[in-house]
């Protein structure tokens, strides 16, 4: 079952006019919420991002915290799974096709879930290969807009070539990867850029530097050059669907050893320990 303007009903019988915005213009929001033991993980900080993304895209939030609270909670409810995703997606509305901003209509609220299966063991054992790509998005990176084509034109490119993600570079700094954030490894330090318009605020990101100061794991948050990741010991991904995955080829050659490193593994210890604990005990 599915959430859409205020309904509950079976996606098969989802539909929304052809003028929608987000169709029209991809003018809309999402967010993708991970819930492990039928509870939202960090709610709040995602409905924070909401906030922001809507802000960033001057659009009015239809709900409250707690009302997103609630109906996140009916949608989880009626949806099979210990372990879901939800997907939810607000555009400006539907209107007769112009630029400028309707006045006077309501938004579409559009949410689902699907189950969250845990990363393939594989990949996090053995790591996965990752090619570069000059970033050529935005400036808003920041605003998790629905309008993805410059993603998914990305992240394609990984795919063609036989690897799993495309790391991001906008003039010679490392931004994050077509649909994660990027972290490396030098000299035992976990490397990191700032969070800014250009990238988005990863909720994992916060997740994994979290754990990095809880357990002594030294790290810096600052820019990180094209150079220093063709040079790095090690490189990691993150996500809310991938959670910390390693990235053990770039554009064809190892990285660091060419297998999964030290810090790679000390950390995803440490996120599967908070994910069988915490993640799974909070609201
Ligand atoms: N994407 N950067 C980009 C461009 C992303 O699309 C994502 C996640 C992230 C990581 O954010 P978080 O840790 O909050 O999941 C960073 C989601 C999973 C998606 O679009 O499916």
């Amino acid at each position: 079952m599915i959430y859409l303007n205020g309904k509950f009903l079976p996606i098969e019988q989802a539909y929304i006019p052809v003028l929608d915005r987000g169709f029209i213009f991809g003018d809309g929001v999402y967010e993708v919420i991970p819930v492990y033991s039928r509870k939202p993980f960090r709610l709040t900080d995602h409905l924070s991002r909401l906030q922001h993304s809507l802000d960033g895209i001057r659009l009015k939030n239809p709900h409250s915290d707690e009302q997103w609270r609630e109906l996140l909670e009916q949608v989880i409810a009626c949806n099979e799974g210990e372990d879901q995703y939800l997907y939810l997606h607000i555009t400006r509305g539907v209107a007769k096709r112009d630029h400028a901003f309707p006045v006077g209509i309501s938004p579409t609220i559009f949410i689902m879930s699907n189950p969250l299966p845990a990363p393939p063991p594989e990949m996090l054992q053995k790591g996965i290969p990752a090619i570069t790509a000059r970033d050529n998005r935005w400036g808003r990176c920041d605003i998790k807009a629905i309008s993805l084509l410059p993603n998914v034109l990305l992240r394609q490119l990984a795919i063609d070539s036989g690897a799993m993600e495309t790391i991001l570079l906008r003039d010679g700094y490392l931004t994050e990867g077509a649909a994660s954030n990027i972290f490396i490894v030098k000299n035992h330090v976990l490397l990191t850029p700032p969070k800014s318009h250009l990238m988005l605020p990863g909720i994992t990101y916060d997740v994994v530097l979290e754990l990095a100061q809880g357990h002594a794991i030294p790290y810096e948050i600052r820019a990180v050059s094209e150079q220093e990741i063709r040079l790095a010991d090690e490189i990691l991904l993150t996500s809310s669907t991938k959670e910390v995955m390693p990235i053990v080829s770039l554009d064809g050659k190892p990285v660091g050893t060419g297998e999964p490193g030290p810090i790679y593994k000390q950390l995803s210890q440490c996120y599967q320990q908070y994910k069988a604990s915490i993640m799974r005990g909070q609201n």
